[in-house]
């Protein structure tokens, strides 16, 4: 059973994972950890400069893998997700540039670039806790719902709906937005010793349901979290207002 922990803020949410990934750090200074992009973690991140600013989170011997980044984007490119997560994370923590692992959007070979990313996190020795966001239609990464899914890192074509939840990455221009991504597979995702899935708002509810309370199905990647047996689900009260069964913190 996965454990579902309802806050009744986002930014209470934000607040006690910045915590919990501060200790971890403490425990395992040397931690791998997987990250998300989307507006969901924006918080979290805001959170964790705030703590390593206050001496209380230390980056300098961890590892972090990004689940996924857009075909064609190099990392320069303001509108990569290297860029978000250089704008509202890195540049704000200690993290060492080599321990920065992205999938290179641009890289000429895009299967290649796949490969050499399962080899790297194979390398850094599997993530010890990756952090997710959940698609409005029950993503995760870039593994968008369909008859079967991908177990390793790939190359995939995005939905409308998802490259409409992008748009506001490109200035509100859909046209804009990349057609196709690279993003980690389910096999990359679930192989991680710990998940903590992040969803917050009303818009998330109906999904935040569907994932925990229905059934296992590849119409909806996020429910195979139900089959790995440390993986959380954080929501606040509004992601989390359609659950049968609310876990109270
Ligand atoms: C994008 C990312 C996902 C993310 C999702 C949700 O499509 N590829 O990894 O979880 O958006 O984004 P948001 O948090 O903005 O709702």
């Amino acid at each position: 059973m996965m454990r579902v922990r309802v806050f009744d803020t986002a930014d209470a949410l934000a607040r006690a994972l910045a915590r919990d990934v501060a200790a971890a750090l403490r425990d395992t200074p040397a931690l791998v950890l997987g990250l998300p992009t989307g507006q969901t973690p924006i918080p979290l991140y805001r959170e964790l400069v705030r703590l390593h600013r206050a001496g209380r989170a230390d980056f300098s011997r961890a590892t972090t893998f990004n689940l996924d980044e857009f075909l064609g984007l190099a990392p320069r490119d303001p509108h990569s997700y290297r860029a978000f997560m250089q704008r509202h994370l890195f540049d704000g923590v200690n993290l060492a540039p080599r321990r920065i692992q992205f999938l290179n959007g641009a890289a000429r070979d895009a299967a290649a670039e796949c490969r050499r990313y399962e080899r790297a996190i194979e390398k850094a020795g599997g993530i010890g806790l990756q952090i997710l966001g959940l698609g409005a239609n029950g993503h995760i990464g870039f593994n968008e719902p369909a008859r079967a899914l991908v177990a390793q890192t790939h190359a995939t074509r995005l939905k409308p709906a998802t490259r409409r939840a992008n748009a506001a990455l490109f200035d509100d221009r859909l046209s804009a937005v990349p057609r196709e991504a690279l993003s980690m597979g389910m096999a990359t995702i679930l192989h991680a010793r710990t998940i903590v899935l992040l969803a917050t708002g009303a818009a998330k509810a109906r999904c935040v349901q569907r994932m925990i309370e229905g059934p296992v199905t590849p119409r909806l990647p996020a429910s195979f979290l139900q089959l790995h047996r440390h993986a959380e689900i954080w929501v606040d009260a509004r992601a989390g207002r359609s659950l049968q069964l609310r876990t109270k913190k």
